[in-house]
């Protein structure tokens, strides 16, 4: 696809051949099936300052807490019971806390007691440490670039080192040679992205061949510079703008894994589910995270948690899945 017609999608009045022709595509090479995913959300506490995050370290309203390695092992025991297939070990940038040697032994644990494959998705680490990872059975890595656009990662992210090649882009190549399956996608709507970026991003999706794409509206959190400044961006924070970046993901790469995520739910709390899975997007990643430590880990305001672990919500996003011709695929 070229960049002008990837951007004629993205801003014509209306996307609805575009989510046909991305239904079709879904349908033909994932089936009916929707993948879940347990979250876990390790831990809220964070040492970098991205500009748009709740969590960042400088925000002193964030309950900051770490789970313990039991209690972590004890979250994948249920996604097995639930049978997902696999479980997301998410947590705020720290490498004191989630260190290589701790990491290694809660991915061991977490195979040997639960048979759950695991990805990680523990931000910007070396390559000494993925490739620990991986020999001791972890089996994908989710690390989002948030922007082709460099100058804008360079001025939101002040942590990340200012090398020359975009330093996430740098690490998820490493990856992919050891083996791992990887995945990325960006925030859209940062205030200052533009248009012509977001086309860069998508195409940047195919060029790296992705296996897993996240895509999620940019959400306004009020305690992060961000949040506070009032520069705006050409590219819409919308359901329908997040969809047809869903769309177009799943043209340039069939057979992707693609989840609705959160991000989107948040934003439109009502429609935001069935919108993503009739757009292209084929995997749901519920949160498994033990309810009392939610409320920590606010990346952004109002985060709903899509479904708790409880038997009736899930009953409810079974239903969503039964509603579109869709039904859970364990993997
Ligand atoms: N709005 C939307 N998404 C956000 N993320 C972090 N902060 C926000 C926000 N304010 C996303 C980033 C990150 C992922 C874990 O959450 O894309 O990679």
């Amino acid at each position: 696809m070229t960049r002008e017609a990837i951007l004629s999608y993205l801003t014509a009045p209306t996307a609805d051949a575009l989510f046909a022709e991305a239904r079709r595509v879904r349908h033909a090479t994932k089936g009916n099936g929707v993948f879940l995913r347990g979250l876990i959300e390790l831990s809220s506490i964070c040492d970098r300052n991205c500009l748009y995050c709740g969590m960042r370290h400088e925000n002193p309203n964030v309950r900051r807490y770490a789970m313990q390695d039991d209690e972590i092992v004890a979250c994948a025991a249920l996604a097995a019971e639930l049978n997902f297939g696999t479980v997301v070990l998410q947590a705020g940038e720290c490498e004191r806390l989630w260190t290589q040697a701790r990491i290694s032994q809660l991915i061991r644990r977490i195979k040997a007691e639960t048979g759950q494959k695991i990805t990680l998705s523990l931000g910007e680490r070396s390559e000494a440490d993925t490739a620990a990872w991986k020999a001791a059975g972890a089996d994908r890595y989710l690390l989002r670039f948030e922007t082709t656009d460099r100058s804008l990662f360079n001025r939101i992210h002040p942590g990340s080192p200012q090398t020359e090649e975009h330093p996430r882009i740098a690490q998820l190549k490493r990856m992919k040679a050891q083996g791992y399956e990887i995945g990325s996608g960006v925030m859209l709507g940062i205030p200052g992205q533009t248009l012509d970026s977001v086309v860069e991003d998508l195409l940047t999706f195919a060029e790296l061949k992705l296996d897993m794409v996240g895509l999620g509206p940019y959400l306004k959190h009020p305690e992060t510079p961000l949040g506070q400044s009032d520069q705006t961006s050409e590219v819409p924070v919308s359901a329908d703008f997040t969809c047809r970046c869903y769309a177009l993901t799943r043209l340039l790469l069939p057979n992707a894994n693609i989840p609705s995520t959160t991000a989107l739910s948040t934003l439109d709390p009502l429609n935001g589910r069935t919108l993503g899975l009739t757009s292209g997007a084929n995997v749901f990643m519920p949160n498994l995270t033990p309810a009392f430590y939610r409320e920590g880990y606010q990346i952004y305001p109002g985060k709903i948690c899509v479904v708790a672990p409880q038997a009736d919500s899930l009953d409810a996003l079974k239903a969503t899945f039964n509603e579109l011709g869709l039904c859970q695929q364990q993997g």
